[in-house]
């Protein structure tokens, strides 16, 4: 009797953690104003240590542009808890299905129009069209992407990310570029070992 009221109690109060930890899931606060990004002395943070100055993004035809500005891009949002990107979609071009593991993203389609989606753990899949001034909410960790169904004009977006390293897990080259046993793939799938080597050979590596 005894034991099992410890044992709720004991159940109870790691629920209860669990709940606490996971309404602060998130950055974890700055203890400091900011933090000063390595290599600078604290004395010398300038302006431009908060300052992303617009770089010329390596254009080619018919591919996305993704400009990100986060932690690895501008090192003061260590701790800050925000980041985001710009994307350009080229007509007819999708930004490819893939996760971010440690942030939501909210994005607005500035210019254009995007087709998106995301698919929830119970495999429901939630799309949208949007339009620009359109904004839509893609919940942390959940698979989505977006495509610009327009064959003629390009569309533009700006995604902000409630974290300063949201993280990017893409499908294609974590499944099939990354050298899982081929048996497993196979298994896991239901699709022969022929069709597997196609999308192995398809895939290159994540890039890092
Ligand atoms: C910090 O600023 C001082 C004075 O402007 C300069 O002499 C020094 O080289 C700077 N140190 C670093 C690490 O940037
Ligand atoms: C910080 O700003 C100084 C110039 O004020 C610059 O020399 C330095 O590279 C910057 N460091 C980082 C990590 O942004
Ligand atoms: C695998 O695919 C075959 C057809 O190729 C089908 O008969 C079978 O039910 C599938 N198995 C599963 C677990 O989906």
């Amino acid at each position: 009797m005894e034991n099992a009221f410890l044992n709720s109690l004991v159940v109870g109060a790691v629920l209860l953690g669990c709940a606490v930890f996971s309404a602060l899931a998130g950055d974890p606060d700055a203890l400091f104003d900011f933090i000063v990004p390595p290599g600078v002395m604290p004395a010398n943070v300038s302006a431009n240590n908060f300052t992303f100055r617009a770089t010329k993004a390596d254009f080619v035809a018919g591919k996305l542009i993704v400009q990100k500005i986060s932690l690895a891009e501008l090192p003061t949002l260590d701790g800050a808890g925000v980041s985001m990107a710009t994307l350009m979609f080229p007509p007819s071009v999708a930004d490819p299905v893939h996760f971010h593991q440690r942030a939501s993203e909210l994005l607005q389609v500035t210019s254009g129009s995007l087709f998106v989606s995301f698919i929830d753990s119970l495999g429901r899949r939630f799309d949208q069209k949007l339009f620009a001034g359109d904004a839509f909410l893609f919940p942390k960790g959940m698979l989505h992407y977006q495509i610009n169904l327009d064959p003629k004009k390009p569309a533009h977006a700006v995604a902000v990310f409630g974290s300063s390293n949201p993280g990017i897990v893409l499908l294609g080259p974590t499944l099939f570029g990354s050298g899982l046993n081929v048996e497993v793939l196979h298994q896991s799938f239901n699709i022969s070992k022929e069709t597997i080597e196609k999308l192995v050979a398809a895939n290159t590596p994540h890039p890092l």
